[in-house]
């Protein structure tokens, strides 16, 4: 088994941190971990009537494989539980492990570089415009065979990009270290492309 390598992925919602994550983790053989998928959970779990820093202390795997934790519904709820403290503290001891597993890993979330791994060897700041953000989502919703409306979609990434940032716990932003990569206009192809180059520069010297 090689040795620990963690790739910290932050960057607002929709902005491609998920497509970009599982592909730089297959193409290192990596291990790949959804974080925003532990709040999602909370978040859901919250909405049935649970409480949040409750559920979060007793999440467990079970909890991440259930359906519709990807609806825009409880991408809210996950962003309103985010911003807690002792949510984001009994999630943290498992992230941090995650990262530091034997032969490497990928998360992607909001506070990766800055908070749960800020030694990571390779941090990447994954963002597009909101307008761009927002079309990826609708489509997204959309070939999932959710209604949805695009101007509403837009809204809500700004309001959740706004409580991800302004928040005291933890908030969103790029690490000092962290490499920014745009994909507002770029194609899939190429935004996996500059990650992966981004991450190859460091690992040959790592
Ligand atoms: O997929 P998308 O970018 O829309 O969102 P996500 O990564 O699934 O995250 C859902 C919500 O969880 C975010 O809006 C954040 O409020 C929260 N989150 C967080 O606070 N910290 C993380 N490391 C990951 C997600």
């Amino acid at each position: 088994m090689s040795k620990p390598f963690t790739v910290a992925i932050d960057g607002p919602a929709a902005a491609g941190k998920g497509t970009i994550s599982k592909a730089v983790a297959a193409h290192f053989g990596f291990g790949h971990l959804d974080t925003g998928l532990l709040y999602r959970a909370v978040g859901a779990k919250v909405m049935a009537g649970a409480d949040a820093i409750e559920a979060a202390q007793a999440l467990s795997a079970d909890d991440l494989n259930v359906d519709g934790l990807r609806t825009a519904q409880v991408a809210q709820a996950a962003s309103k539980v985010a911003v807690i403290a002792g949510v984001r503290a009994a999630l943290l001891d498992f992230q941090r492990a995650y990262a530091r597993r034997a032969g490497g890993a990928v998360l992607d979330g909001r506070d990766i570089g800055t908070v749960i791994c800020p030694q990571a060897e390779a941090k990447l700041f994954v963002t597009a415009s909101a307008e761009v953000r927002g079309k990826r989502r609708f489509d997204e919703l959309m070939g999932r065979g959710e209604a949805a409306e695009l101007a509403q979609v837009i809204e809500d990434v700004r309001a959740r990009d706004e409580r991800d940032a302004e928040r005291v716990v933890a908030p969103m932003k790029a690490a000092d270290d962290a490499q920014t990569i745009d994909t507002s206009d770029l194609s899939i192809a190429e935004a996996i492309a500059a990650a992966i180059s981004a991450v190859e520069a460091v690992r040959g010297t790592a």
